[in-house]
């Protein structure tokens, strides 16, 4: 490769035959069949980071975080730092946050605002798209030697959709819209609703799991509500502890997946709906007075969820949050976690949502507490000898019995159940698809 190409190898790895092999012989999605040797592989992690973060879309920020030219937050696809940055042409750019010299993190806070980026080690200046624009002792240093333009930052692809920016760096492929493909459809019903902003910038912390077991769970579990959240019913958040049962399963091309949780009365009030209903298409305003609730997952790693839970100043509230499960390693996760408004509902609403994600699915609320520690506790068990040699997980619920919905007005498989694992059955095929292509 030319030193100076901009664009990155990732598509070039390839994957460890003898890891194929294993893959192969152990791994049958469709049939529920997912061994637990790639909970905590660090050969199966290597190639995940080559082959399935450095070809997916990956989300990496909302608009409302960078609505000024100049503003910029610092993320993250898979292990790779990135520059999140909205230019003064108006345009949003994502930049390997990785100076083209000898390598420093070019911007090391989370967010700001500026029209450059000056690195910290020797001075290299870049502009915000991206066009190194200054070199310290230019003449001294260099003469007439340096190629400014082959020194740009690397840039993947960015995209948007509903507010949400996406990168990949897969220099071909899919667009954005391709990707999502129908998922766009649901992502319109939460994120089209109103005009959305986040809270604040995004809560992180690291929990000691794998990343998939998380992302998995978004999309495809409700079985585990009455179990691991049975407290919550208990104490009156939730009706009753068959909360995650009621709704539909999504299956969505690409691995994408989504549940729905479906109400006999609408969850939110009038004037909440009527906002909604000025925003949205008939058919889709018309799906929110029956939502109880909403997860999903868009492959690999962005989650997203709607819930509801009682006895917030006496009232039931509705919150959006959506979530990156960032990984760390095989054995630990970095969950980065935002709250996301509708700009225009009364303050009241906005407060309490607010109240209600601190209380349930914050970093210490009850719901993410109990989660987390399922995902810790099966990620350490997947390190042992007998687990990493002959344990297969069972994501059999539902294979052979998809009974689809009829006239639902959504696309992509919509079936008559929450209990159900064809959600996970899909990503991990997906999965797999993308570790073995
Ligand atoms: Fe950035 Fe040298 S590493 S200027
Ligand atoms: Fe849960």
């Amino acid at each position: 490769m030319d030193v100076n190409d901009r664009r990155g190898t990732h598509d070039g790895a390839r994957i460890d035959p003898a890891l194929r092999a294993r893959l192969i012989a152990s791994m049958k999605p469709a049939d529920g069949a997912v061994p637990a040797f790639i909970f905590s592989s660090p050969d199966v992690y290597d190639a995940e980071l080559q082959r399935i973060f450095a070809r997916s879309w990956l989300f990496v920020a909302h608009e409302s975080e960078v609505p000024e030219p100049g503003d910029y937050v610092t993320r993250y696809m898979g292990e790779d730092p990135v520059i999140v940055t909205r230019a003064e042409d108006g345009q949003v750019r994502v930049f390997l946050n990785m100076c083209r010299h000898r390598g420093m993190r070019l911007c090391r806070a989370d967010m700001g605002n500026t029209s450059h980026f000056r690195c910290p080690y020797h001075g290299f200046t870049y502009d915000n798209s991206g066009r190194l624009v200054g070199v310290p002792f230019h003449k001294e240093a260099y003469g007439d030697r340096l190629d400014r333009d082959a020194l740009r930052l690397f840039q993947p692809r960015c995209d948007s959709h509903a507010g949400l920016i996406f990168a990949t760096w897969a220099d071909e492929g899919p667009s954005l819209a391709e990707y999502l493909g129908d998922a766009r459809w649901y992502l319109d019903v939460l994120f089209r609703r109103a005009t959305m902003e986040v809270v604040g910038p995004p809560q992180r912390w690291v929990a000691d799991a794998n990343w998939k077991l998380a992302a998995d769970n978004f999309a495809s579990d409700a079985y585990h509500t009455a179990t691991t959240h049975a407290s919550i019913a208990a104490i009156g958040l939730t009706p009753s502890i068959a909360f995650g049962k009621d709704g539909y399963q999504i299956s969505l091309a690409h691995g994408h997946g989504c549940g729905l949780g479906i109400s006999p009365q609408p969850m939110v009030p009038e004037e909440v709906l009527a906002l909604y209903a000025r925003h949205l298409p008939p058919e889709q305003a018309a799906l929110w007075r029956q939502i109880k609730n909403l997860h999903a997952t868009l492959f690999p790693n962005f989650s997203l969820l709607l819930t509801s839970a009682a006895g917030i100043e006496g009232k039931r509230i509705m919150h959006t949050t959506i979530r990156l499960w960032q990984p760390r390693g095989p054995d630990k996760v970095e969950i980065w976690s935002w709250l996301v408004v509708e700009r225009d509902a009364p303050d009241e609403w906005r407060a309490l949502s607010r109240k209600a994600y601190i209380l349930t699915f914050g970093p210490s609320g009850i719901f993410e507490q109990d989660d987390t520690e399922n995902w810790t506790n099966i990620t350490a068990n997947t390190r042992g000898a007998i687990a990493r040699r002959a344990a297969t997980f069972n994501y059999t619920m539902g294979v052979g019995q998809e009974p689809l919905v009829q006239g639902f007005p959504g696309p992509g498989r919509v079936i008559d159940t929450k209990f159900q694992e064809a959600n996970a059955r899909n990503f991990y095929g997906r999965w797999l698809e993308m570790m073995l292509a």
